[in-house]
């Protein structure tokens, strides 16, 4: 089958965004693990890093069943919280990115994993290409709602009732999408969100709703490769769940 080009180009920006943000990796390092294809090019290129003693003494924690399965394939060793509780650096794609930094992620189904590998990393890298990028979050596509199964359709209402229209997300076989946490995900098409925060506070407290896509004030590093080269835009005030006591902690200058 003839390559699609459109998609050579794109994989090429994905893959120098990746290779961009392992250039942050240390030996040493325990690394959180993404999900999806931009993430799939950092995990490629840091199993051959250490392949080729490049890297040394590196683990990472996955925030999928699919990226667990890639690491093992590529020999990439893991660790659990159990042994590492606080993770140095977290490498993960995003679905949309706000000019502040803010995201939407979860197109995978992997959002509540990928919350926690980010709720306890001392850094977030994203990847991403430019199409990525988006002047509010919403105006691309859905916002991800993980529900448990028994409160799926009170969720939807809910969320129907702040203005989404909602779609389950279906597996490609027909069956509803089921997430690693065998919960269901609800696909919530807001349109561009006026009140991200506002938003992110009402799902907070819905019993029902596992997480959500929205990852605000969680970033600090955002890459993205475009047609003109890469930008490497950084926080300048980090909100780490991590460090509680230092919320505004700089860490501009680390790199
Ligand atoms: C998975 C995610 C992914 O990081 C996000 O969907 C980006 O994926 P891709 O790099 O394939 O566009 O949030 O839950």
């Amino acid at each position: 089958m003839a390559n699609d080009p459109s998609m050579d180009a794109l994989n090429k920006l994905k893959q120098a965004a990746a290779y961009r943000a392992v250039e942050l990796v240390k030996s040493g390092m325990v690394l959180g693990l993404g999900t999806g294809s931009t993430f799939r090019f950092a995990l490629e290129r840091l199993a051959d890093l250490l392949n080729r003693k490049r890297l040394e003494n590196i683990q990472g924690i996955a925030s999928s069943f699919a990226t667990e399965k890639m690491a093992k394939s590529l020999g990439f060793p893991l660790t659990t919280f159990a042994i590492h509780p606080k993770i140095d650096l977290t490498i993960d794609g995003a679905d949309e990115i706000d000019p502040d930094l803010n995201m939407i992620k979860g197109a995978g189904g992997a959002l509540l994993k990928e919350k926690i590998l980010q709720q306890v990393s001392r850094r977030v890298v994203i990847i991403a290409d430019e199409n990525k990028l988006s002047p509010r979050l919403g105006t691309h596509g859905p916002l991800p709602v993980e529900v448990i199964p028994f409160a799926c359709r009170i969720e939807e209402i809910f969320l129907q009732s702040l203005g989404a229209s909602v779609s389950l997300r279906m597996d490609v076989d027909g069956s509803p999408y089921r997430t690693d946490q065998s919960n269901l995900i609800l696909d919530a098409h807001f349109g561009p969100i006026s009140a991200p925060k506002n938003l992110a506070v009402l799902l907070n407290e819905r019993a029902g709703v596992v997480e959500h896509g929205l990852f605000l004030d969680t970033t600090s590093d955002v890459i993205i490769a475009g047609t003109k080269g890469i930008k490497h835009l950084r926080r300048g005030v980090l909100n780490l769940q991590t460090n509680p006591s230092k919320p505004g902690h700089d860490r501009t200058n680390n790199h």
